[in-house]
């Protein structure tokens, strides 16, 4: 294991890493059928390719927007068609399952001196809800929306973004994600950077590799010294 010096503020990836993006989809899954999983996952891989695209595009629109197209795409690839089914998935979007070692690892950090803070997509009321759903906006000391810069990650005026808010430089912060290419993109751009690989994906080949993986955010205090 190693361990990260010098660290005075942890920053969070949001969906995926704090908040289980599949939990919409499980909760429907007796309208959505068996494939539940299978329609969850396009929902999600189509979300983050929109997000992308239009950052490249130079054509941004809230990620509720996007959230509700990719959305669209993944019913329409399963052919459902059925407008009240959809409205129910993006209802229960902003009510997203925090994972299990949330609460109590922020209240960690915080009780260690840490300053906490989300840095995500999401749009400002998405991340506000899923905030208050989840009973942590005690524990954050900010919840910072890409809205801010109107790009998306990685773009790096993202991640320009915690430092500036936080007023502390990039190396004297942690960043935890679960998403492989935010975790890569974020050391990209100078963080001390955790991957929290909940979904055990392989190594990505993009530059920049994140100081540790780890399997749950619980396992990122011993390496913050705690
Ligand atoms: C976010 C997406 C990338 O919260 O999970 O920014």
């Amino acid at each position: 294991m190693i361990r990260l010096e010098g660290v005075k503020a942890c920053v969070f990836d949001a969906y995926g890493t704090l908040f289980d993006v599949n939990a919409a989809a499980r909760e429907e899954q007796a309208a959505l059928g068996k494939k539940w999983e299978q329609i969850s996952d396009v929902w999600r891989t189509k979300q983050l390719q929109y997000t992308w695209l239009r950052s490249l595009q130079d054509n941004y629109v809230s990620f509720w927007q996007v959230t509700e197209e990719a959305l669209n795409f993944a019913l329409a690839s399963a052919d459902i068609s059925d407008e009240a089914l959809k409205k129910r998935l993006m209802d229960l979007y902003l009510k997203l399952d925090v994972y299990e070692e949330v609460p109590e690892t922020l209240k960690k950090l915080k009780d260690a001196g840490l300053k906490t803070a989300i840095l995500s997509n999401g749009s400002p009321a998405m991340l506000q809800s899923a905030v208050d759903n989840a009973g942590i906006a005690d524990l954050l000391d900010g919840v910072y929306s890409v809205e801010t810069v109107g790009v998306f990650k990685p773009h790096p005026s993202v991640y320009q973004m915690a430092v500036d808010e936080l007023e502390i430089s990039a190396s004297h912060m942690s960043f935890q994600s679960s998403n492989g290419w935010d975790a890569y993109s974020a050391k990209d751009f100078g963080f001390q950077t955790l991957w929290c690989n909940r979904f055990g994906q392989a190594d990505e080949q993009i530059p920049a590799t994140p100081d540790q993986q780890i399997t749950n955010l619980s396992q990122m205090l011993p390496i913050l010294g705690l």
